[in-house]
């Protein structure tokens, strides 16, 4: 049995625990039986049956769970920008997406990908957030709004989860919003997410999850819970895009459709937080694409004390967060939402496992779940992500399996 040894710090989460309080055992062993953890502690109380193995140095660094960024847009064809200075020179968002740019750009970019470029540049993308310690990935289509392309971008996610070595969740995002062909009849295109892709992509068992963007432009609350019934019927829990850009009442919507999550809530109302402390969902923050639209982040600390769970993750995608840098996001987490930092690694491992429906699998370190950690070059989780820096991971773990090392110094 694979034993690390030498760690200087193990920092967990633990199911059960409130967010912010972390396990952290100085001097730990981790010890594991094929891809799954049998056994965490202080190296003093390591059990002697376990001693006997050839050990793996982790040479002092803080060993944490492998990150779960569990929300991307991974799979897109071309990058946007000349609207990221178009933003800065005062257009919104809402404005660009309204003259053909924003998502419909990046959706006859991607129609134009053939299967090979999209898997290639997923792949690429997929591996950079490796090397900073994320080893698992929930990635959404929504670049194709037709059929064929839908199919083809959940083709690429089911072909990298299988080649791995990251853990691939799937999620179908038909409802990203109309695309040109169908402007004239919204309702229409709702009836072609609904009646071909919806069966088409159950059908080849493509996605776990069902997301949809509530939003001016996009969808409505009506069109979401009309979309929602179907994806139920088809065995896909519902995921939400809501109140990002203002308040949409996409919170008790939320909450009102059972969802694993509800994913922005830059806008959230006092109610909203409420309804999703009720329910039990998830609020997924996502501090770069909050950075990038100039606007305040999502107000986890309500959130929290309302005692909603709150996941941070990238939200990578080509217009709102160009950037899969997930500890990125935790430090602009701490920093634009105050959260603490043990609340963040919560965040970005076993909360956001919840939101995938994972947290009986990863997201933490402990006995019975997978081996999948990654070493860090810092003293604690605070100094971590107080010192901001390119890339502080120098090994990640997967199922036991050393999947990236940062090459010697
Ligand atoms: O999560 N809000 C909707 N979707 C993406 C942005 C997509 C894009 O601009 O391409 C988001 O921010
Ligand atoms: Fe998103």
């Amino acid at each position: 049995m694979p034993l690390l040894t030498h760690i200087g710090v193990l920092s967990t989460p633990r199911a059960g625990a409130p967010q912010g309080t972390l396990e952290s055992i100085p001097d730990a062993c981790l010890v594991w039986r094929d891809d799954r953890i049998a056994w965490v502690g202080p190296r003093h109380a390591l059990p002697a049956h376990f001693d006997d193995e050839a050990p793996i140095d982790a040479r002092g660094r803080l060993v944490v769970p492998g990150l779960v960024d569990c929300h991307t847009h991974l799979a897109f064809g071309g990058w946007r920008a000349d609207e990221f200075d178009r933003r800065l020179r005062g257009e919104s968002y809402l404005d660009i997406a309204r003259t053909g740019g924003g998502i419909l750009r990046t959706v006859a970019q991607t129609r134009a990908a053939s299967f090979d470029s999209l898997l290639e540049s997923s792949r690429e993308k997929a591996h950079e957030m490796l090397s900073l310690g994320v080893t698992t990935l929930e990635c959404k289509s929504g670049y194709g709004l037709d059929v064929p392309t839908e199919l083809r971008l959940l083709e690429v996610y089911a072909t990298l989860a299988r080649v791995g070595p990251q853990r691939i969740v799937p999620t179908f995002l038909g409802a990203h919003t109309v695309p040109a062909e169908h402007r004239a009849a919204p309702g229409a295109f709702l009836d072609v997410v609904c009646h071909e892709m919806l069966p088409a992509i159950a059908e080849r068992g493509l996605a776990r999850f069902c997301d949809v963007f509530v939003e001016d432009g996009a969808f409505t609350p009506a069109d979401a819970r009309r979309l929602m019934a179907m994806a139920q019927r088809y065995g896909l829990r519902p995921k939400l895009h809501v109140d990002q850009l203002h308040d949409g009442g996409g919170a008790a919507l939320a909450a009102e459709l059972e969802a694993i999550s509800a994913d922005h809530l830059e806008h959230v109302s006092a109610h909203g937080i409420e309804r999703l402390a009720e329910a039990g969902v998830v609020a997924v923050s996502l501090p770069i694409a909050s950075l990038y639209l100039q606007q305040p982040p999502m107000p986890a600390r309500p959130l929290l004390e309302a005692g909603v769970p709150v996941a941070v993750a990238t939200d990578f995608n080509p217009g709102t967060a160009p950037s899969g840098h997930l500890p990125l996001a935790m430090t602009l987490a701490c920093t634009t939402q105050r959260m603490t930092p043990g609340e963040v690694l919560a965040g970005a491992t076993l909360v956001a496992a919840r939101a995938i429906g994972l947290e009986g699998e990863i997201g933490s370190l402990e006995p019975g779940k997978r081996a999948d950690f990654a070493l860090i070059d810092a003293p604690d989780v605070g100094h971590w992500l107080y010192r901001f820096r390119g890339n502080a991971c120098t090994d990640a773990y997967i199922g036991g399996a050393c999947a990236w090392s940062a090459p010697a110094a």
